[in-house]
């Protein structure tokens, strides 16, 4: 029988975002087998209500609760705001976030304590990054942009674009004007945006995803339950509720190896 410490684990996103996350976890964990949900077919989740984003992240949990998985990775920071609390009350294994990784990772990061947080609307509404960065360091300037154009750039296959550049300096110019030194990328597909973001912000300022602080998370709850793996080659599997192809497509670009892609139908339970 398969050891507990050798099950996946399970990261989900509401589309392609989420890999930002598990590349990192490849990098830091290459032992970890990955089971990735992309919920392509209804994304973007930024515009949606509270309610339905619940609601489909708990579909997506329902599904990877069917597979051996041993933690859960919510690589995607809408369903974090919307959904961490009720994930962690439905499931008896460890669920992880992206927001209080991102938080801790620009408190390290800024000088002046003046910090810009981009998003979707979902994500920017919540409050949840004030929150999270208030909670750890109360004398904040904290600048919160949504930036709705973002997440159907990247799903649409248009990084690395002129259209792309202009959108993003477009979207950005209000922080322009702020002292900001840190910029968090609030939503996890905008990495795959990172360049053209690169471009838009002045050169001094440090541009923070939650990635790399969540794999450091993960491999610290792993290692102090006793459940990291020791499998020499993980099998990871990538499932998208969308078009395997355009998914294929973006996941092998950002992780330089070939894809295998599955797709899956999700249902979803009523919850409050
Ligand atoms: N990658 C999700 C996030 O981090 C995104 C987005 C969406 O579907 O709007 O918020």
């Amino acid at each position: 029988m398969q050891q507990t410490r050798d099950r996946a684990i399970g990261i989900l996103d509401s589309g392609v975002g989420g890999l930002t996350v598990a590349r990192e976890v490849m990098r830091q964990l290459p032992r970890e087998t990955i089971y990735y949900v992309g919920d392509t077919k209804r994304c973007p989740y930024g515009p949606r209500s509270k309610e339905e984003v619940r609601k489909f992240t708990m579909g997506i949990v329902r599904f990877l609760m069917n597979h051996p998985i041993k933690a859960i990775l919510i690589a995607c920071n809408t369903a974090t705001a919307a959904a961490l609390d009720l994930v962690r009350e439905q499931v008896d294994i460890p669920v992880l976030g992206v927001i209080d990784p991102g938080a801790r990772a620009a408190i390290k990061a800024t000088k002046n304590k003046t910090i810009g947080v981009i998003g979707t609307q979902g994500t920017i509404q919540s409050g949840a990054y004030e929150q999270a960065l208030r909670k750890i360091h109360p004398d904040l300037t904290i600048h919160s942009l949504a930036c709705p154009a973002f997440v159907p750039l990247v799903e649409s296959g248009y990084r690395h674009t002129a259209l792309a550049d202009d959108i993003v300096a477009d979207t950005l110019s209000p922080l322009r004007n702020t002292s900001m030194d840190t910029l968090i990328l609030g939503c996890t597909h905008y990495p795959l945006l990172a360049d053209s973001i690169r471009k838009a912000v002045s050169e001094s300022v440090s541009i923070i995803s939650s990635a790399e602080e969540t794999a450091v998370e993960l491999s610290t709850i792993l290692q102090h339950q006793q459940l990291l793996s020791d499998q020499h080659s993980p099998k990871h599997r990538f499932f998208t509720t969308g078009s395997t192809e355009s998914f294929s497509k973006i996941a092998e670009d950002w992780f330089g190896f070939p894809v295998k892609v599955e797709q899956v139908e999700l249902y979803f339970p009523s919850v409050g």
